[in-house]
C-alpha cells in the first residue's frame, strides 16, 4: 500500500476544525496589528537559503530538499518562509512603499529531519515578517504579535525566551571569546560541536547533548560583547516589555539555528518546556545578502502542528466547523429531479442541504441524516409535491410537520440560518 511519506500527515476532516481555529486566530491577530497577508511559491532557488540561512546551518547542510528540474534550475522545497519573503520584498520593489511593510503568511515548509514527536518532515509555520525599519519597538511590536496570538487560542501559559546576538561589529569579538573558551574542550565535544567550532561557533551554545550544554552554561554571553548600539537596541526593547508587562526571560544559550539574526532573537514555549512553539528575530542584513540594498527587518514563525498539539492536551475546546444542518430524503426515483432542484435552490439561497443519495428506506435515510448530525429531514415524495409540500422532521424532537413548499425557504431560514 503506499503511504504518505514518512515525516509527512494527512489531515482528515476531524482535525481541520483545529487548523481553522489556529488560520482564523492568526489572521484576526495579524490585521489588529495591520499585517497583509502574503504567499510565496513552494519552490525557491536553492541559493536563495544558501545565503540567507547559511551554508554552516543544519538546514542547509543537512535538511533541504533540493533537485535539479528539467531545465536544469536547481530548486528547493522551501525549509522556512522568512528568505522567500525577502525575496519577494526585493523583487517587487516593495521597498517603495510607506516602510516598515508588514506581511504575514501561512506556508508548508520542508526539512529532512529525523521524525520524532514535534518534529516533521514537512511542518507547517503562521510567520509575519516586518521589513525595513530597524527600531527596537518594531522587535515589541512582532513578540507583542506573537504573544497576543498564543493568548487569544487560549495558550496563556507560555515562556518568552529572548537573547542579543549582536550584528557584524560585534559579533566577531564574541565568536572570538567563544572559540577561546571552547578550544580547551574540544576533545569532549560531540562531533557536531567538533564542526561548530570551526564553522559556527554560535551554535555550540544551543546543542542538545548533555556534555556540551554542561560546556554552554558557563560560556561567554553575547550580552557582555555587544557595541554600543546593539546594547541601546536590546535595552530598548527590554524597557518596553517590561513596561507593557510582558513577562520575559533572558537566556544567553538562546542563539536560533538560522545565520540570518542580528540583534534580537526569541523564542516561546509552552511553560516548561524546552520545544519552541514558534521563534523569530531580527534579520537586519538579509536582504543585503540577497543583492538587495541594506534593509533591516524583524519576524516570527510558529509551527502550527505544535500549537495544535498543545491546544489538544491542555483540552482547550475550538469552534465546530459550520456544516449543513438539513438533510434532504426521498424515497422514489420519481421525485429524484424535484429533490435535486430544491436543493439547488435552498444552497443557492444560503441553506446548506445533505443530499441523500441512498434509496434506501425512509428509516434508514433518517438513520444517516441522524448520523450526519443534521437538525431537521426534509422528506419529499410524489404524493406531497402533487400537493404543493414537503414534510419537515425535526430531529431533535422527532416532531414532524407539513409545510407548503412556496414557505419552505423562509421557515428554513429563520430555523437554520
Ligand atoms: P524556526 O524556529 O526554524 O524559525 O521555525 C519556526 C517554528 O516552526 C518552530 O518554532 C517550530 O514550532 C516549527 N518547526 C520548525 N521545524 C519544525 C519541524 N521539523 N517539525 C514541526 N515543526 C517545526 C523559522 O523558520 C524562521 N523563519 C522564523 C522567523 C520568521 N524568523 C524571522 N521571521
Amino acid at each position: 500500500m503506499i503511504k504518505a511519506p514518512r515525516g509527512t500527515r494527512d489531515i482528515l476532516p476531524p482535525e481541520q476544525e483545529w487548523w481553522q481555529y489556529v488560520r482564523n486566530t492568526a489572521t484576526e491577530v495579524s490585521s489588529l496589528y495591520a499585517y497583509a497577508p502574503i504567499d510565496t511559491p513552494l519552490i525557491e532557488e536553492a541559493r536563495l537559503f544558501q545565503r540567507s540561512v547559511g551554508e554552516g546551518t543544519d538546514v542547509v547542510e543537512k535538511e533541504m530538499y533540493t533537485f535539479t528540474d528539467r531545465g536544469g534550475n536547481e530548486l528547493t522545497l522551501k525549509p522556512e518562509g522568512t528568505a522567500p519573503v525577502c525575496r519577494a520584498y526585493l523583487e517587487h520593489g516593495l521597498r517603495e512603499l510607506p516602510q516598515p511593510v508588514r506581511l504575514y503568511y501561512f506556508t508548508p515548509a520542508y526539512r529532512y529531519e529525523r521524525p520524532q514527536s514535534g518534529r516533521q518532515r514537512e511542518h507547517h509555520q503562521f510567520g509575519c515578517e516586518a521589513i525595513g525599519e530597524a527600531d527596537y519597538t518594531l522587535d515589541a511590536e512582532v513578540i507583542s504579535l506573537a504573544c497576543t496570538f498564543f493568548d487569544r487560542l487560549g495558550i496563556s501559559r507560555v515562556d518568552l525566551v529572548i537573547n542579543s546576538i549582536g550584528c557584524p561589529e560585534c559579533r566577531p569579538g564574541y565568536t572570538s571569546a567563544l572559540k577561546e573558551y571552547y578550544e580547551p574542550h574540544r576533545k569532549s565535544l560531540c562531533p557536531d560541536c567538533k564542526r561548530r567550532l570551526e564553522r559556527n561557533p554560535l551554535r555550540l551554545l544551543d546543542c542538545k547533548n548533555s556534555a556540551c550544554q554542561g560546556f554552554a552554561a558557563n560560556a561567554p554571553r553575547s550580552l557582555d560583547y555587544l557595541c554600543a548600539q546593539c546594547r541601546t537596541h536590546f535595552n530598548g526593547l527590554t524597557d518596553i516589555l517590561t513596561a507593557t508587562d510582558t513577562d520575559f526571560v533572558i537566556d544567553h544559550r538562546l542563539v536560533r539555528g538560522l545565520d540570518y539574526y542580528t540583534r534580537t532573537v526569541f523564542e516561546v514555549h509552552p511553560e516548561g518546556s524546552t520545544n519552541a512553539l514558534g521563534g523569530g528575530g531580527r534579520y537586519d542584513n538579509l536582504i543585503q545578502s540577497l543583492g538587495g540594498p541594506p534593509t533591516p527587518g524583524v519576524g516570527f514563525a510558529c509551527g502550527i502542528e505544535r500549537t495544535i498539539e498543545v491546544l489538544q492536551t491542555r483540552g482547550i475546546r475550538v469552534p465546530a466547523l459550520p456544516a449543513p444542518r438539513v438533510f434532504l430524503a426521498y424515497v422514489d426515483r420519481s421525485v429524484e429531479k424535484m429533490a435535486t432542484r430544491l436543493a439547488q435552490t435552498l444552497r443557492q439561497e444560503g441553506i446548506g442541504v445533505i443530499f441523500s443519495t441512498s434509496r434506501r428506506s425512509l428509516k434508514s435515510q433518517l438513520r444517516q441524516a441522524n448520523a450526519r448530525n443534521a437538525s431537521y429531514c426534509l422528506i419529499l415524495g410524489e404524493e406531497e409535491i402533487e400537493r404543493g409540500v414537503v414534510v419537515m422532521r425535526d430531529l431533535i424532537s422527532s416532531r414532524q410537520q407539513e409545510i407548503a413548499l412556496e414557505g419552505l425557504l423562509e421557515e428554513l431560514k429563520r430555523r437554520v440560518a
